[in-house]
């Protein structure tokens, strides 16, 4: 159990762990290409561990120390069949995109995760991948994990996905590197385009057009020899939520990714009237990195809907957090998809802070929040998610009294050192 105090500002200059989706890339990209890589700012958090261990146990030499990773990269057929279950933990970017690679690969694989992954959908990446040839069979009809994959002698689709989602995206992608002919995948909404920009940094040619993406199969993945990885904008996001809502707060985060497929919470906090700006915008392997600098100032509530939602998805919790001490109506709709994240987030977000004496309602695609709020602490739960174990605390700051945060431990998975960070700017 982790406490949380009110605390009366926020100040500093700070940096975040490493992006999570670019480091799982990273990782992933250097073990299938030819030839060794260093990744600096790598993110040394439970998900992006796993992914480690996973090719690892694929035959992949890989070293690792805090932020810092080596990948001897064997070429995209240097896999080797694996001898036991691989287990992915909590992390779906690892499940789905590797779902993508052994589709290609001529032997057996069998992926495993905890409870959260084995509820969550992963028919959006095998069927796509069936069509494609793979052999690919798990509970639920092949819809849920374990999932066992046989693959090889893949051939290009056209695949008009249902969702915007990068996972679905890249594991189909990923897959028609090596298959026969041309793999186009179309999108709803853009969703976030890491594994485009890194393909492209290994010199595979990836075609992105208005609504959609393609790739020829039969290209190899070529090592730029190092990538360095920008701090997770999605983490920065509970820091410059905590600068919004407290009082007198003035805070820097130095080099965090702003690709624009990311940063919806920066629109979203700009449009609630927040005092924010880029500093020093640059380009790092292909990624737009930048530092934001934010000063407190009230905040009005705002509707949240469309095509921004892909670009914000994971940042709704924190939004959420945000909007009880906006004044008036906050409104998250088209966000549907909250409801297979870690946990059923639309049910956990307005749970937890109901707790706090916010004022929340649920729909069916988003959730409604009146503010502001005065919020009184309470005992808030992460559920084993780690993007709600952090939201609560930073509710928790501006709470009355204390908040307890259980099983705050999942916090780890994209945020080592979270309340460390936050006690060092806590005046
Ligand atoms: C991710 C894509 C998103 C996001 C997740 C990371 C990625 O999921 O929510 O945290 O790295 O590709 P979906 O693809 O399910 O939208």
């Amino acid at each position: 159990m982790k406490k949380i105090q009110h605390v009366s500002s926020f100040k500093g200059t700070l940096r975040v762990p490493g992006d999570k989706s670019i480091s799982h890339r990273a990782v992933m990209f250097s073990s299938m290409a030819k030839g060794t890589t260093q990744i600096r700012g790598f993110l040394p958090g439970a998900d992006c561990l796993s992914t480690i261990s996973a090719f690892r146990r694929l035959g992949i030499e890989i070293e690792q120390s805090g932020d810092r990773v080596q990948v001897q990269g064997k070429g995209w057929y240097g896999l080797t069949e694996p001898s036991e279950i691989l287990d992915i933990g909590n992390s779906g970017t690892t499940i789905r995109l590797m779902m993508g690679i052994l589709a290609t690969q001529p032997f057996h694989t069998v992926l495993l995760g905890d409870e959260s992954i084995a509820r969550r959908p992963m028919g959006r990446v095998a069927g796509p991948l069936r069509q494609m040839g793979a052999r690919i069979d798990g509970r639920g009809e092949g819809n849920f994990a374990p999932i066992a994959i046989r693959g090889g002698n893949l051939k290009g689709i056209e695949y008009h996905s249902p969702v915007a989602s990068a996972q679905v995206k890249s594991a189909i992608l990923l897959a028609g590197l090596q298959a026969a002919g041309i793999t186009t995948l179309y999108e709803p909404e853009l969703s976030r385009d890491h594994t485009e920009r890194m393909l492209s940094s290994f010199q595979v040619e990836v075609n992105s057009f208005a609504g959609g993406v393609n790739v020829t199969g039969g290209q190899e993945l070529i090592s730029p020899g190092e990538i360095e990885v920008p701090g997770d904008i999605s983490s920065a996001a509970f820091i410059l939520a905590a600068a919004a809502i407290v009082p007198g707060s003035y805070v820097v985060i130095e080099h965090v990714g702003v690709n624009p497929s990311r940063t919806g919470i920066l629109d979203v906090l700009l449009a609630m009237g927040a005092d924010l700006r880029l500093q020093n915008e640059r380009v790092v392997n292909g990624e737009p990195v930048a530092d934001i600098e934010i000063k407190y100032t009230p905040l009005h509530g705002i509707t949240i809907e469309g095509e921004i939602i892909p670009r914000l998805i994971d940042e709704v919790p924190i939004i959420a957090v945000i909007a009880t001490q906006a004044e008036g109506t906050t409104i998250v709709k088209d966000a549907a998809e909250l409801k297979v994240k870690e946990t059923n987030r639309i049910d956990t977000v307005v749970g937890e802070l109901r707790k706090l004496g916010a004022s929340i309602d649920p729909t069916e695609d988003g959730m409604v929040i009146e503010g502001p709020s005065m919020l009184q602490g309470a005992v808030c739960d992460s559920h084993g998610d780690h993007r709600i174990g952090m939201a609560t605390a930073i509710a928790g700051l501006v709470a009355k009294g204390e908040t307890a945060i259980l099983n705050p431990g999942s916090i780890d998975v994209s945020f080592p050192g979270f309340f460390e960070k936050l006690a060092g700017l806590s005046l």
